[in-house]
């Protein structure tokens, strides 16, 4: 079984004031059955580190560029997210995809980019409501995964978060058999790509996540846990999402 994973997209949110959130979610949990991730905009991801090392929480990036370095003005290499404490990247979100191009093969070049410098890549998949209503949801999934991900990826360095886009921000969730028919396809396919090591690669579901639904999700087969937007930037409902992920 995957060790299961309650990850929190900050987005664009949070100022120094914020961090008070991250230090009440190290308070209630001191311990943890399940891995907690925090991804901060870029400007916490130093400090946020700081302030959780040596405690349940780990840190991640929400981007990275393909590029080891050199002029990209604004734009931020994995090994300076390595170097500011983070142990992940979330890459291709659907609001990057969306609203900077990001193709599969820009993904897939920011995931090689990721594994250089030792982090673990968060890559995001996910069909638009025109796309699920076409009954296209399956074959999007399967390239985005295709041309997303490099060769040879492990359990240690990859998690897979599939979020519909009509679900994120929205309340809008699917229901537990169309997320379950989603994750199950997407072991498949990482089974026949990679092989064994996809047994134990997380699979996280994301779109309107709260602690009120959470348990229900955390029962569909093949959901390792979650990716949350708006759930996580408080910590008493991130921590009931948490609670749920740890009791599933
Ligand atoms: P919400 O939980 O706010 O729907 O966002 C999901 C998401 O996009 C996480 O990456």
């Amino acid at each position: 079984m995957p060790r299961k994973l309650a990850a929190g997209n900050w987005k664009m949110n949070g100022t120094s004031a914020e961090l008070d959130q991250a230090r009440a979610l190290m308070a209630a949990c001191p311990t943890a059955g399940v891995d907690i991730l925090i991804c901060p905009p870029a400007t916490l991801l130093s400090r946020l580190s700081d302030l959780v090392r040596g405690s349940t929480i780990a840190t991640g990036g929400q981007d990275c560029h393909a590029n080891a370095m050199g002029a990209h003005t604004g734009d931020l290499a994995a090994e300076m997210l390595a170097d500011a404490g983070a142990g992940y990247v979330i890459l291709g979100h659907s609001e990057r995809r969306a609203d900077h191009n990001e193709t599969d093969a820009d993904v897939q070049a920011k995931v090689k980019a990721a594994l250089n410098a030792g982090l673990i890549a968060i890559v995001c998949v996910g069909e638009t409501e025109a796309q699920r209503d076409a009954g296209q949801t399956l074959a999007v999934i399967g390239t985005q995964l295709a041309g997303s991900l490099p060769n040879g990826m492990t359990d240690d360095r990859l998690v897979v978060a599939y979020e519909p886009v009509w679900a994120i921000g929205t309340g809008k969730v699917p229901t537990l058999p169309q997320i379950g028919e989603v994750h199950d396809f997407m072991r498949a396919q990482l089974l026949a790509r990679f092989g064994n090591t996809a047994n134990a690669m997380r699979l996280l579901y994301g779109g309107s996540v709260k602690s009120s639904n959470a348990a229900e999700i955390f029962a569909v087969p093949n959901v390792d846990g979650a990716l949350v937007g708006g759930a996580s930037l408080k910590a008493a409902d991130f921590k009931g999402i948490i609670d749920a992920l740890e009791a599933a």
